[in-house]
Order: structure tokens, then C-alpha cells, then sequence
């Protein structure tokens, strides 16, 4: 007998003693709910991640935004944002595309993709067929890349910033479980894979993350700097297969998008 059990055996006879001498017959008290009252062991981790996993994506983002919002690992840029930019969209979303990080105008107002590169984003979205409301969009970076004050530019993320912020966006993931993550240029791909390619050399081509089928394409911002027929043509091609794995519907129109008279 192990001394729980002893302890249990003592305490459900002194109930019983006293039980007796106050004269009831029905016991309040029953062994069983004694041996729960003394099942005190903590939650194994498995149960843990099996009570999270149980919590509505939408509150487990909810709660890891709540941590983004506190991290001041990077204290350069916590100290230089207005907020930080956690992620916004569908959290059941089966595509998800992944930037580098928040811009000027990202973080004025909290959410990723909203300057020109989002308004060209938010274009081939809808071309797609879809909404900002079906997808997810977050970036590598949750705080914007600090600028010497009053400059209006966007820098790329230092290798440091992208290691600290990158578990963030890796729980993102974990919870949304996309069915297809897109990443959006050459930082996200490095965030994702560890990859230090040209992106002509990946886009087009399928990746995993985390056994999810990742896509590689052009920044939008890449599209802005350079917005050749060819270059649109590239990144409208990627989209296509980004549908055609995820089997939505695809008009001839679609498939004619940018292609040039030959
Ligand atoms: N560029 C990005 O990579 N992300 C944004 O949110 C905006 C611009």
C-alpha cells in the first residue's frame, strides 16, 4: 500500500468513526471522491497541449498576440514602434502568406500588408477569387525595422531581430495549421527555411515548413519596384499553382492573367 493509499485508508475511517458517532447511516463522503480529492499530480505536458488544442484558435492567437505586445527582446525596437504587427485574417485559413516585416504604414496601424505592397497583395488575393477574410497574412518580424528618425524608408531585419521574433511566427503557424504557406520574398523564405537563395532561383518551387507545402514567390514590393508583364506573369503563375493545390476553381480568364500575345 503506498502511503497515499494509507492516508486515504485513515481518512475514510475516521469519517466513518465519525459518522457513527453523530448517528448518520449515509455516508457524505464516498472513497471515490475521497481518491479524486487526493489525485493531486500535476498535468503531464501532453495534456497540456492537448487542453490547448481544444481552445478555439482564435483565443490562442489572441493569447500569443498578448505576448508579441509585451516582448521587448529587441529593445531598439520596442522602443521605436508604435506596435507591434501580430498577424490578421482567417485563424482556419487553409493559405497563408508570410512577409518580412511591418512597414511605415504597418505600423501606424497595426496590420500587416495595409501600404502599397499590401494594396498590391490585397489585389492578387482578390484575383485569386478570395478575400483578406479567407487568408492569413503575418510576416517574419512583428515590429517594424527601426529607421534613423524622420526617415520615411523600410530596412530589411537583421539575422538577430529574425531569430528572436521567428518562434512567433512559427507558433502562428502551429496554430493555424495551414494547408499552404506562400512566402513572400527572400526574408521570409530565409525565416522559414534558412535558405539564402536568389528568389529567382526559388520561386515557383515547393518547400515544406513543418511537412505544410511552402511556395516561394516575389514580394509584392519586388512587383512594385519592377512591374514588367514577365515579372507579374511570374508571380500570377505561382498563385495558380497555389489554387490548383489547394483545388479552388480556376476560369480560363484566370489562367490568361498577364500572359502576353505570343
Ligand atoms: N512588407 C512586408 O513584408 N510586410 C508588411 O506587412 C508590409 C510590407
Amino acid at each position: 500500500m503506498s502511503s497515499l493509499q494509507e492516508a486515504t485508508a485513515l481518512l475514510e475511517q475516521s469519517l466513518r468513526t465519525r459518522r457513527s458517532l453523530l448517528g448518520r447511516t449515509r455516508p457524505s463522503v464516498t472513497r471515490d471522491s475521497l481518491e479524486r480529492l487526493t489525485e493531486t499530480r500535476p498535468r503531464q505536458r501532453s495534456e497540456i497541449s492537448n487542453l490547448k488544442s481544444e481552445m478555439p484558435r482564435s483565443a490562442r492567437l489572441a493569447a500569443l498576440n498578448e505576448a508579441v505586445r509585451a516582448c521587448r527582446q529587441c529593445e531598439h525596437l520596442a522602443a521605436s514602434r508604435t506596435q507591434t504587427v501580430f498577424g490578421a485574417g482567417n485563424p482556419d485559413a487553409d493559405l497563408m502568406f508570410v512577409g518580412e516585416a511591418p512597414g511605415f504604414d504597418e505600423d501606424k496601424k497595426g496590420e500587416p500588408f495595409v501600404g502599397p505592397a499590401g494594396e498590391l497583395l490585397t489585389k492578387i488575393i482578390t484575383a485569386m477569387g478570395l478575400t483578406r477574410d479567407d487568408v492569413y497574412i503575418a510576416n517574419v518580424l512583428k515590429c517594424r525595422p527601426d529607421m534613423p528618425k524622420g526617415s520615411p524608408g523600410n530596412r530589411p531585419p537583421e539575422p538577430l531581430e529574425m531569430q528572436r521574433c521567428l518562434p512567433y511566427l512559427r507558433e502562428q503557424i502551429a496554430i493555424i495549421q495551414p494547408r499552404i504557406l506562400v512566402a513572400l520574398g527572400k526574408t521570409a523564405m530565409a525565416g522559414l527555411t534558412g535558405r539564402d537563395e536568389a528568389m529567382g532561383a526559388m520561386r515557383g518551387r515547393w518547400f515544406t515548413f513543418e511537412n505544410i507545402p511552402l511556395l516561394a514567390t516575389y514580394h509584392p514590393s519586388y512587383l512594385l519596384r519592377n512591374g514588367s508583364m514577365s515579372e507579374k506573369r511570374k508571380v500570377w503563375e505561382d498563385m495558380l499553382l497555389v489554387m490548383e493545390k489547394l483545388s479552388l476553381p480556376i476560369s480560363e480568364k484566370q489562367r490568361g492573367f498577364f500572359r502576353t500575345a505570343s
